[in-house]
This record gives structure tokens, C-alpha cells and sequence, in this order.
């Protein structure tokens, strides 16, 4: 079995990402150009909507969470998709040509969609960085970092008296006496071997 602890040592960094009617959270964004407008990559599962709303988009946005920004950004983001809900409308936002962009986070970059690469699960799209701006002094959180101290970020307070199943990869709770073998993981498609069962 592959230990996945391996791949949360890759320093990564925490991000929102955002495009016109869509948002989700993002660790896989790397800076792959340099230059006067870097270009930025992201992966994107297959199965999130922010992924098919990407491909006919024209300009996207990534927003830096920090170590001091609240975690439920990242159950609003990362735990439900835009295709159920507007995950804007508790959330402070500026907007650029319908792209919004969350005001509470460290800053964000505005890209230009210039390519696309597939693979089986996801789809990396490279951006060229048209504007950035910080909005506040704040460290950015690294992925590995939340792998850490998940519990402390998210404020993960499972039920009491019910029985939890919390995915070790990104936080997800699952409520149930026992977990299906076949069961995947909504948010980030891990197994079941993945969760760890929490009684309170
Ligand atoms: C900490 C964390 C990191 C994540 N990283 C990624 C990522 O790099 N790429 C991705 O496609 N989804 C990632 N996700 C999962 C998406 O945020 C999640 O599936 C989201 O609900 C998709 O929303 P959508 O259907 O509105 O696009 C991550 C989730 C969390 C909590």
C-alpha cells in the first residue's frame, strides 16, 4: 500500500480556487514559468464541477489561505460542491470580470487560462498571471502543515454519542456504525482504509 503521509510532506501550499460560478479548495498548484506574467498550474479532479466549469472559462483566480484564516473556508470549499450551493454566499468577496475571489484570504493571483493537460483523474490547467494582490500579512498555510494539526484547523468537533469516521487525507467526517467497504471518499476519493473510526 502507498503510505499517502508521503505525499503531504510535498510543500505545497493551501488555495482557494475560483472561476466564474464555481469554487472549490486546492493544495496542487504549482508555479511552473517565471517571467513578467508566471504561470501557475493547477490540478483539478475530474469530478469536481469547478473542473467542467474550467474548461469553458476564460480566467480563473487561486487565493492564498493563511495559517490565521478560518478553517471553515476550507468545509465551505473543500467539502461540498457548486453544483448544490452558492459557496459565496456567507463569504466576503471581490470580484474580477465574474470571477470572485474571497477578501478574507492572504491575497490572490488573476489568471489567463492558456493550456490544459488531462490524465485519467484530473485535468492540470496552466495559467498565465495577470494581476496579484496581497490583502493581508498572514504566513501561508502548507499542506502539510493541515495534515498536521487537521483537527485543531478545522475545529473538528464530531458528533458526540454518534460514530465518525474521519478521512485521514482531507478531513471529511462520515457518520455511521460501520463503514462500506466499497466506500470512496466524496471529497478527495480515497478508500475506506484511509478513514479512522472515532467513538465520543
Ligand atoms: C485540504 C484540501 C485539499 C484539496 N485539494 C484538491 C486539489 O488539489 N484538487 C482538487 O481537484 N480537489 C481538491 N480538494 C477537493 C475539492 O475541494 C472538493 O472535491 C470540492 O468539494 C469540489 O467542489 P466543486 O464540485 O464545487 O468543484 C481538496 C479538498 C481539501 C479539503
Amino acid at each position: 500500500m502507498k503510505n499517502e503521509k508521503m505525499l503531504h510532506k510535498i510543500s505545497q501550499g493551501m488555495y482557494v480556487l475560483s472561476t466564474q460560478k464555481a469554487a472549490c479548495f486546492v493544495d496542487a498548484v504549482s508555479q511552473v514559468g517565471g517571467g513578467d506574467h508566471p504561470l501557475i498550474s493547477v490540478a483539478v479532479m475530474k469530478k469536481n464541477y469547478t473542473n467542467e466549469v474550467m474548461h469553458n472559462t476564460t480566467h480563473f483566480a487561486i487565493s492564498i489561505f493563511g495559517k490565521n484564516n478560518d478553517g471553515s473556508i476550507i468545509q465551505t470549499f473543500g467539502f461540498q460542491s457548486s453544483r448544490d450551493v452558492d459557496k459565496f454566499k456567507d463569504v466576503e468577496s471581490i470580484e474580477i470580470n465574474g470571477v470572485q475571489i474571497p477578501a478574507d484570504l492572504v491575497g490572490y493571483m488573476y489568471l489567463e487560462k492558456i493550456d490544459t493537460i488531462e490524465n485519467d483523474t484530473h485535468t492540470i490547467f496552466i495559467g498565465k498571471v495577470i494581476e496579484a494582490e496581497q490583502f493581508k500579512e498572514d504566513e501561508a498555510m502548507t499542506y502539510q502543515y493541515y495534515q498536521e494539526h487537521k483537527e485543531e484547523v478545522l475545529k473538528l468537533k464530531t458528533e458526540s454519542g454518534k460514530t465518525a469516521w474521519v478521512c485521514q487525507v482531507c478531513g471529511y467526517v462520515y457518520y455511521g456504525e460501520e463503514l462500506p467497504d466499497d466506500y470512496e471518499c466524496p471529497v478527495c476519493t480515497v478508500g475506506k482504509s484511509y478513514f479512522v473510526k472515532q467513538t465520543k
